[in-house]
């Protein structure tokens, strides 16, 4: 009889838990299982997702704002944002964010309802700050794509292979019509207005904020080493690549 009794319990128990297995409920691919409380609690991942979940919007509002303004063929500007900027973002994206504005000391003005541009170094420099701004509104790789185009030896020339390389699905085209259209014509704008909003007044390119701050100090410093200023303005747990605790990678010796 009590024998009997535990045989049932036992079987209730498997059919009530299943086991060891998720929930044979749980319809979402793991990538979805914390998108939604619902999903969570579904596929039996509640408290790791609500933990997972607080970390991040944690980490989300201790990040570093790192703003660029920048023009496309000024060499200081590109030699800052290959050399500092995007090298640090590879090992804090974590706990910085970017924004980056091409525009730098180009002039507007407005001929028949329509934004003119001129920039400092001609035609072409305003051509590679209009595809770097239909670039940043139209895809999330942009910043990997203008590293590409800044590292090269002519921006221009190799903005369409950059953009093949790093984000095969997009269409040149409809960047081209972006560059070439209102749309284009309005980001600039956009990016003007943003670059005129600086205070103080930006003097100088690149023009570099932190938090949205700009001093000489910060500039400086970020000029210098964009790493350690990153590190050490970071309010959070110290990241491991600013040597908070250390990830031990195996190395092999040759006789292994
Ligand atoms: C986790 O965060 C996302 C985005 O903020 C939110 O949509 C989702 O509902 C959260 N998941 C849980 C389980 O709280
Ligand atoms: C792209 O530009 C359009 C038009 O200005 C704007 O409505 C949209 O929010 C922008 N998208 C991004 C991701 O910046």
């Amino acid at each position: 009889m009590k024998a009997a009794l535990l045989l049932v319990l036992t079987v209730w128990l498997n059919v009530q838990y299943g086991g060891c297995s998720f929930p044979s409920s749980c319809s979402y691919p793991p990538s979805k299982w914390c998108s939604s409380l619902d999903s969570a609690i579904q596929c039996g991942v509640l408290k790791q997702c609500l933990q997972s979940n607080f970390t991040k919007s944690h980490q989300a509002a201790d990040q570093v704002e790192v703003g660029l303004y920048y023009e496309s063929l000024c060499p200081g500007c590109r030699l800052f944002l290959t050399e500092m900027l995007l090298p640090t973002w590879v090992l804090l994206n974590d706990i910085m964010s970017i924004t980056v504005v091409p525009y730098g000391n180009a002039q507007e003005k407005t001929v028949g309802g329509k934004y003119v541009f001129d920039c400092q170094h001609g035609d072409q420099e305003c051509l590679g700050n209009m595809i770097e701004a239909c670039l940043l509104n139209k895809t999330d790789a942009a910043i990997q794509i203008i590293y590409c185009m800044e590292s090269s030896t002519d921006v221009i020339e190799a903005a369409k292979s950059c953009a093949e390389l790093y984000f095969p699905e997009l269409n040149w085209d409809s960047i081209m019509s972006c560059v070439k259209g209102d749309v284009g014509n309005q980001l600039m704008h956009q990016n003007a207005l943003k670059t005129q909003a600086l205070n103080p007044p930006h003097k100088y390119v690149p023009w570099i904020t932190i938090n949205g701050e700009h001093t000489e100090d910060l500039q400086n410093k970020a000029m210098t080493s964009l790493f350690s200023l990153v590190c050490s303005m970071y309010k959070g747990p110290k990241h491991p690549a600013c040597g908070g605790s250390q990830r031990r990678y195996r190395s092999y010796s040759l006789n292994e």
